[in-house]
């Protein structure tokens, strides 16, 4: 059975549990345990404690890209794993939006004195079912450099190449989750399936990085409905708005994430 439970998010409804913006998801698939992201803080870890889950079992962490909400918690993470991400996961990186830095607060050697590193751009099985996927081709016009959220050194558009996600190979499909989807829901989508070999998706999870009722938010849905999408489940940086586009246009898919939600495949 594949267990996801929701470490962090940017929502919570319980008074005991902590959230923030960022995103931490802890994947369990039979006696598999993936920790994906790590949100800003150790919230992740308090959370887990609270929940009664046991982080020492983790054998791996993905990152899904450098930015700070989803690799600054690493530094609270005390035991010596594999840390799978996309070469580029260092890139500096400054919000469009705040003019802040936000890339990640450790420097690379620290990271690679206290993880085995593995920086890859091509598919990466982490088990039989487990599939980092590096690299997210960008094939859907309709994703193309929209919401590209930061700039890079020189002040250009950020592209985000680091951006990937990880495909879970299951009986009924693939369940694929997103960190903050800046390659594109779509994209992220159809790269997993490719790399799966599975064209049955059971599950899209994760920030989509939509913010506003527009055309990329109405191609989405449409893409997630024609594509036979099984189940959608909404966190992190997908807004209000657009959440609730999705509960009005596909409610009998669409559920919301939020810290300490378990959902079983
Ligand atoms: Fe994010
Ligand atoms: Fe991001």
């Amino acid at each position: 059975m594949l267990k996801i439970t929701f470490l962090n998010d940017n929502r919570c409804s319980s008074k005991n549990l902590e959230c923030e913006h960022g995103l931490s998801i802890l994947i369990e698939d039979n006696d598999k345990k993936v920790l994906f992201d790590a949100g800003q803080t150790d919230i992740f870890i308090k959370n887990a404690c609270r929940l009664g889950i046991d982080l020492n079992d983790v054998e791996t962490i993905i990152l899904s890209h450098g930015d700070y909400d989803h690799g600054n918690g690493l530094q609270f993470f005390s035991k010596k794993v594999n840390l799978i991400c996309h070469p580029d996961f260092m890139k500096d990186r400054i919000s469009r939006r705040t003019g802040n830095f936000d890339g990640l607060n450790q420097n690379k050697e620290a990271i690679n004195s206290k993880f085995n590193l593995i920086e890859t751009k091509i598919p990466y099985n982490i088990s039989d079912n487990i599939i980092f996927l590096g690299e997210i081709e960008r094939i859907m016009n309709f994703e193309k450099r929209n919401n590209l959220p930061m700039l890079d050194e020189n002040g250009n558009i950020y592209e985000h190449f680091d951006d990937s996600g990880v495909a879970i190979k299951t009986e009924k499909g693939i369940v694929v989750i997103s960190g903050c989807a800046h390659s594109g829901i779509c994209n992220t989508v159809e790269y997993a399936k490719k790399v799966a070999k599975d064209n049955r998706v059971l599950s899209v999870i994760g920030g989509f990085h939509l913010k506003e009722n527009d055309i990329q938010t109405l191609k989405t849905i449409e893409y997630m409905k024609s594509s036979g999408v099984k189940s959608i489940i909404l966190a992190h940086c997908t807004s209000d708005i657009v959440c609730q586009e999705f509960l009005n246009r596909l409610p009998e898919i669409t559920s919301l994430a939020e810290v300490g939600k378990i959902f079983s495949f």
